[in-house]
């Protein structure tokens, strides 16, 4: 009997002690002893800044992410300013065109993250030189007020040339591509369909039919919603988000073909937080937390092996050959011509 109840008091020790451990090993093995700040830049929408903001902490209980949700131009700027003091550590987010500017202007740090191997088109999604990482891919889509359509005989734009339809005539809104990714790539989009010359042609009366710049890329989508305009363009991801906030709008894709975006990141030369700018980059690489997006509400396609996409019919249109390097390359150049040629980027609605 006392043999027994001996034996019972030794195991209901020994799980106590098992329990006791376990509460106290490090998460993941090792995440505990990583302490400190990680300064974020965050050009992605701010639910999903903050969310990945909230999964890292969880995952390094000892790091404190501050981050600040920047479109991708002035995020670009931003870093320009503060090259010789930077504020911060690591870029998370925005096409990689912006990326190529960075990395051309010593903007970057050179990262050989051990997560490399887990990316599925390292050719498109992994800069040769390792300055950044692809992180997501995104299709251009358009946007249409359904209400504005049903008046309009069910049409919506299913062309580039369609933006310029007279019946758009001060109904289009795109954000300006000085400050926004999805501008710029839909920008560079139309000088690849159409060619340089007849491409910025095209430009300068496409903008000719905008009711107002935004500032951030994925604004028009509820500025569309809202009845503001009649058609936005803009990431298809960013339509599907807000048709599931329940706005009326009715997604469709120029049949010639659409442009798409490959999101990047990439550490910031100079980063006073290294070690932990290498923890966001090896952990954005990693499967499971590319499948957290739709949790808050993206919808882009994973870059990484094992990581399932939640929309894959958004990639599953016509896609143009981007050429991310020409884009990247030339974006500064670009941007300019457009502001200082077609239209200026003041008065940006936020
Ligand atoms: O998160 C939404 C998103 O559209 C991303 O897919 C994209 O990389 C980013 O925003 C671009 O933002 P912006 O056009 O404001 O620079």
């Amino acid at each position: 009997m006392f043999r027994r109840r001996t034996f019972w008091l030794l195991v209901g020790l020994l799980a106590l002690m098992v329990l006791i451990l376990a509460a106290c090993a490090p998460p993941g093995g090792g995440e505990k002893e990583a302490s400190g700040e990680l300064n974020l830049l965050c050009t992605p929408q701010v639910e999903w800044c903050e969310g990945m903001k909230a999964e890292f902490e969880k995952k390094y209980p000892n790091i404190t992410v501050n981050f600040v949700r920047m479109s991708s131009g002035e995020s670009l700027t931003r870093l320009r300013n503060e090259k010789d003091n930077p504020q911060f550590d690591i870029w998370w987010g925005g096409p990689v065109d912006s990326f190529i500017a960075a990395k051309q202007e010593g903007l970057l740090e050179k990262y050989e993250t051990p997560a490399q191997d887990k990316i599925i088109n390292k050719k498109l999604m992994l800069d040769p030189d390792k300055y950044w990482a692809g992180i997501y891919v995104g299709s251009l889509g358009f946007a249409t007020n359904k209400n504005w359509s049903d008046e309009n005989g069910g049409w919506v734009p299913k062309s580039w040339d369609d933006l310029l339809d007279p019946r758009l005539k001060g109904q289009l809104m795109v954000a300006h591509p000085s400050s926004s990714g999805t501008s710029y790539t839909a920008l560079c989009t139309i000088l690849q369909i159409k060619g340089e010359e007849a491409g910025w042609e095209y430009l300068k009366q496409y903008a000719g039919q905008v009711n107002q710049f935004t500032k951030s890329g994925s604004a028009p989508a509820r500025f569309v919603g809202a009845g503001e305009a009649a058609v936005g363009v803009v990431f298809s991801h960013d339509i599907v988000k807000q048709i599931e906030n329940g706005l009326p709008l009715i997604l469709s894709f120029p049949e010639e073909g659409t442009g798409y975006e490959i999101g990047g990141m990439g550490i910031i030369k100079g980063a006073k937080n290294l070690e932990n700018a290498k923890l966001w980059y090896d952990w954005a690489l990693q499967p499971e937390t590319q499948e957290l997006g739709p949790k808050y509400g993206a919808y882009q396609a994973p870059t990484v092996e094992g990581a399932k996409p939640s929309k894959p019919e958004l990639l599953e249109v016509k896609l143009i050959d981007y050429d991310f390097e020409w884009c990247g390359k030339n974006k500064k150049a670009f941007v300019d011509r457009f502001t200082n040629e077609i239209a200026g980027a003041e008065n940006l609605k936020k």
